[in-house]
Formats: C-alpha cells, structure tokens, sequence
C-alpha cells in the first residue's frame, strides 16, 4: 500500500521570545523541516525570510502565519543559482535590517548505481546540497561579519558521516557540507560566527515518503525503516525543529563547527 505522511500539516509550536529580535533566513522551507524550522522559530518571535524553489507553496507558509501574527515573508529561490540569493537578503535587509540567523535545509536525496549514474544526476546533487548552502553562506556571510555576529546552521544527513548503500552521490555531497560546516565554523568564528550542522537521521517527511513508494511493498519498507532504530520509530521534523532553535538562540554561544546527530541513536548501534 503506497504510504502517506501521517504527520499534522502544521506542527504545534511551543510560545516562547527565545528568538526576540533574531532576523532568520530559511531554505527549503515549503515543507518537512524547513516548514517546521519555520512554525517552530515564529513561536519564538523570529522575524523571517523563508524561500523554496516551489515560490507559490512556501508563500502560503508565510501567509498562514503573517495571518496569525507573526512576520515571516517569502521568496521564490532555486538555491543552486547564486544569482538568486541576492533577492532573499535583500529581502530580509529590506524588511528587518539584519540577518542573524541562516538555516540551509533545502536539499535533495539523488540515490543512483554509481556507474550507471548520468553527470547530469551528480551534478545536480551538488548543485542543490552543497553549491545551495555555500552560496547562502557567501550571500550572508559579508552582512554577518559587518554585524559582529551570525549564526549558520546546516541540515546536513547521518549520511553525513556514514554510509548506506544504493544512496550515491547523496552522501558525498551531505560530507561536503559538514566540512563546508567546519571550515566556515573555524575560519569565522573570530568574527563573531557560529557555524553549525544538525545530521538528522530517518525524518518523516516528503522526501522518506516518495522514497518508500518506490519500493515494491512502501509499507514494509517503512516498517523496516522504523526497526532499525532503537526507539522504534523515526523521528519527526519538529524534532529538528527544536534542535535548529537551540542553535538559533543565544543558549548555545560556545557551540561551533559542530554537528548534533539525530537519529535516535541508530548510528551508534553496532548490531541489533
Ligand atoms: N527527511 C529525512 O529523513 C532527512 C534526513 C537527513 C537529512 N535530511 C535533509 O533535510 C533537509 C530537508 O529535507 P526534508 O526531509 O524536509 O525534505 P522535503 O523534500 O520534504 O523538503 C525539501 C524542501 O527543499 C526544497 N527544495 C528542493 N530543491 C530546492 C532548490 N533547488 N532550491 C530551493 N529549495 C529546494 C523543496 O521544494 C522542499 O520544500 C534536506 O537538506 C535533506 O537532505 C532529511
């Protein structure tokens, strides 16, 4: 039987001012995480840019909570193309003055046979899982240093660090993005910036649903998926959520070049 999320649309926030003041951007914010990172950072008081390459559905995102309150404005972005960062700062200058805070999520799984995989398919994955967020750290990088402070936050992959097979060239491009993690981190760390990494592991989102559909029986795909974590389930996105708001807040100032894992402890089981 083809699977569905079987998440809310919307996760319920906690309320709370632990973002009061913070001007944040957001990638891949239309749905799963990113749209999390969003519902969970407004609740905080975050001011936010929030952009998608699907334009028409993160700007319901954004009007589902500028009608409840809060200011979060939304920009169409394709984050493989550096030319188009340009309008998501702008954007975020124009309104609010300042970026303090960008969260990379957009991303993509390209899983392919490594020698039947066409350049097309590795270049694309670069594309959006590395080139995106290095250019959303070139864009903001300059208005963070000029501040005295910012903070980058990048939803890397457990495949970050390990490997599963038939995932290529995915997790290349996901251990990319943890050095581009680190080398930021220590390279601007003197200015005042903070550049981390979260790896989540299984999330139950769009990306995991298309992905067990493709499978001859989707439901024991999932139901294999959920066994191979110790607490029995994956996570859900809300779940990263909270981890992206403690980095975004001012409670972790001594964290940097780091990566927190979220997987519910599978990467560190040996042999069930
Ligand atoms: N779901 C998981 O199990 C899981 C695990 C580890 C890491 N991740 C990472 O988390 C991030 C979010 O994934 P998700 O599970 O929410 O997936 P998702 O497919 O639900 O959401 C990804 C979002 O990124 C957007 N996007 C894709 N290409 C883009 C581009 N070129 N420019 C701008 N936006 C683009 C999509 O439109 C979508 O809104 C990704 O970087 C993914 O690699 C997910």
């Amino acid at each position: 039987m083809a699977q569905a999320l079987s998440l809310p649309e919307v996760p319920a926030p906690k309320y709370g001012d632990r973002l009061q003041d913070k001007v944040v951007i957001v990638t891949g914010a239309a749905q799963g995480i990113g749209e999390a990172i969003v519902a969970c950072f407004q609740a905080q008081q975050a001011r936010l840019v929030i952009a998608d390459i699907q334009g028409e559905k993160v700007e319901q995102v954004a009007a589902h909570w500028r009608d409840r309150g809060a200011q979060v404005y939304a920009q169409a972005l394709d984050v493989s193309v550096r030319e188009q960062w340009r309008a998501v700062v702008d954007l975020a200058i124009a309104r609010f003055g300042r970026v303090d805070v960008l969260v990379n999520c957009a991303g993509v799984n390209v899983f392919r046979d490594p020698l039947a995989m066409t350049d097309e398919d590795w270049r694309r994955c670069f594309a959006i899982d590395l080139d995106g967020a290095w250019f959303g750290c070139r864009e903001v990088l300059p208005h963070m240093i000029e501040q005295g402070t910012g903070n980058i936050i990048n939803i890397a992959s457990t495949h970050s660090s390990h490997i599963i097979p038939g995932c290529f060239p995915y997790p290349v491009a996901k251990h990319g993005l943890l050095g581009l993690t680190r080398a930021l981190g220590i390279e601007y760390a003197p200015q005042g910036i903070r550049v981390n990494a979260i790896a989540p592991g299984y999330i139950e989102t769009q990306l995991n649903v298309d992905y067990w559909n493709g499978f001859p029986d989707p439901q024991a795909e999932r139901q294999r998926a959920l066994d191979l974590h110790p607490p029995r389930r994956i996570g859900q996105p809300v779940e990263v959520a909270m981890t992206a708001l403690f980095l975004a807040t001012d409670e972790a100032p001594f964290i940097n070049a780091a990566c927190l894992m979220i997987d519910g402890g599978r990467s560190v089981l040996y042999h069930d």
